[in-house]
């Protein structure tokens, strides 16, 4: 959303003659709640709740309100500064130091339209069109073009909340880099992640075998056999991957076939291990580093294998084609549709519109904590309710 947009979302005054041009159309005063932040550093430390009212929606703005949001690495990495992209900093929230909305990903529900909006009307939902919308706010006044519609039937809020960032990032990694023919195999880290699931049943739909690394932990045949019941071919550990005894284990899953693809979230040794899987001419495309180690690859790959290196940002593909991001989108939300494709695994934070500044502050820091912690198994969303 441009700066002058939010300038003239917040600031204009409710008119009795503004009231009137609007015909039947209601012309709203709504109170609306924002996470905020105003510097960058330890995320818990620089969010802030600020509330304020919305007045609208002008003849072309549509009033949404949000339905969910996830906190997603992305958005951290925002809030610790840390991040190549950010949201726009305006002191229309905060006139004592310019702040920015936090969060990427969500759904909204169209409440009123301007009287000269034709494409969208009440109770339709919509995902924010490109990266850096600000979506951890209860409210926003928006133009069409902010918006990806999105068809409700058979979707739940989470699904449609969370279906925009991870699915289409392993949508994408499994369609652009190299052309995978069905039985082709793929590896990857972080296979318990968000876009780890995804990749792994898209794989099973698409007919592909997949290997996902894990790390260790107490429940790991559980965690195992989640992953296998999604359609994982083969689900290892970072110790395993590692292991050089291991490796005629994979040669015999994989039958000599060799592994065309792998993806890297991880960085640091479990780069390594995925890119030494990979077989002759193979690619590695690195697209997070939770571990935040840098990804070091033997010299030996690229000359005997031919292995290359690439990375792969979904918020460049959806700057470039916001178009074929929505088809993506639909395309997932038919495999949800279909029974073909879960959601990730979440764990929900209701955000009262109702409740004291205070509470809704202290319900987002705890999801934060939660979304912060390794380990945590479950994808933290803010459920908004009236
Ligand atoms: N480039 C892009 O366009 C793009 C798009 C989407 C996501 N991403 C990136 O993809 C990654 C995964 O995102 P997500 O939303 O799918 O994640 P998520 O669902 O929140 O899951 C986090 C994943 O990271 C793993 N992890 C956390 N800390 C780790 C550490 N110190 N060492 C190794 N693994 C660690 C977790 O494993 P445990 O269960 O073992 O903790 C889990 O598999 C993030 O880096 C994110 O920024 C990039």
């Amino acid at each position: 959303m441009s700066f002058s947009l939010l300038r003239q979302s917040l600031t204009r005054p409710i008119s009795s003659s503004s009231r009137g041009s609007f015909g039947l159309l209601r012309f709203l005063s709504v109170k609306a709640s924002a996470i905020t932040f105003a510097n960058t550093g330890i995320p818990k430390d620089v969010v802030k709740l600020v509330s304020y009212e919305l007045n609208g929606p002008g003849p072309d703005e549509i009033l949404v309100k949000t339905l969910a949001s996830p906190i997603n690495p992305a958005d951290i990495n925002q809030l610790e500064g840390v991040y190549p992209s950010m949201p726009a900093f305006t002191t229309e929230l905060t006139p004592e130091q310019p702040s920015a909305i936090g969060g990427n990903e969500g759904l909204f529900e169209i409440v009123e339209v301007g009287s000269n909006i034709k494409n969208f009307k009440a109770g339709d939902w919509a995902i924010p069109r490109l990266p850096n919308f600000g979506t951890w706010r209860s409210h926003a006044l928006v133009t069409p073009g902010d918006l990806t519609p999105i068809n409700r039937d058979g979707i739940t809020h989470t699904q449609a909340a969370t279906i925009s960032v991870n699915p289409c990032t392993a949508h994408q990694m499994l369609t652009q880099f190299v052309d995978l023919k069905k039985g082709d195999w793929f590896i990857q880290n972080g296979g318990n992640s968000g876009v780890g699931r995804a990749a792994i049943q898209l794989g099973r739909i698409w007919g592909l075998n997949s290997i996902s690394v894990v790390r260790s932990r107490d429940n790991l045949d559980e965690l195992i056999a989640e992953l296998k019941d999604l359609g994982a071919t083969q689900v290892i550990t970072e110790e395993q991957l590692n292991s050089k005894a291991f490796k005629p284990t994979i040669k015999e899953w994989t039958q000599g076939k060799p592994i065309k693809l792998g993806f890297n979230c991880v960085g640091g040794k479990s780069a390594t291990g995925v890119a030494r899987q990979l077989g002759h001419g193979g690619k590695l495309v690195t697209y997070g580093g939770m571990s935040k180690q840098p990804v070091i690859l033997p010299t030996s790959l690229f000359i005997f294998k031919d292995v290359s290196a690439h990375g792969y940002w979904l918020s460049a593909w959806t700057k470039k084609d916001p178009e074929g991001k929505g088809k993506a989108v639909e395309e997932m939300l038919n495999h949800i549709r279909s029974g073909q494709f879960k959601d990730v695994p979440v764990s929900p934070n209701v955000w009262s519109n109702a409740s004291s500044d205070e509470a809704k502050l202290e319900v987002f820091k705890q999801a934060l904590d939660n979304a912060t912690k390794g380990f945590a198994g479950k994808k933290q969303v803010l459920e908004f309710t009236d």
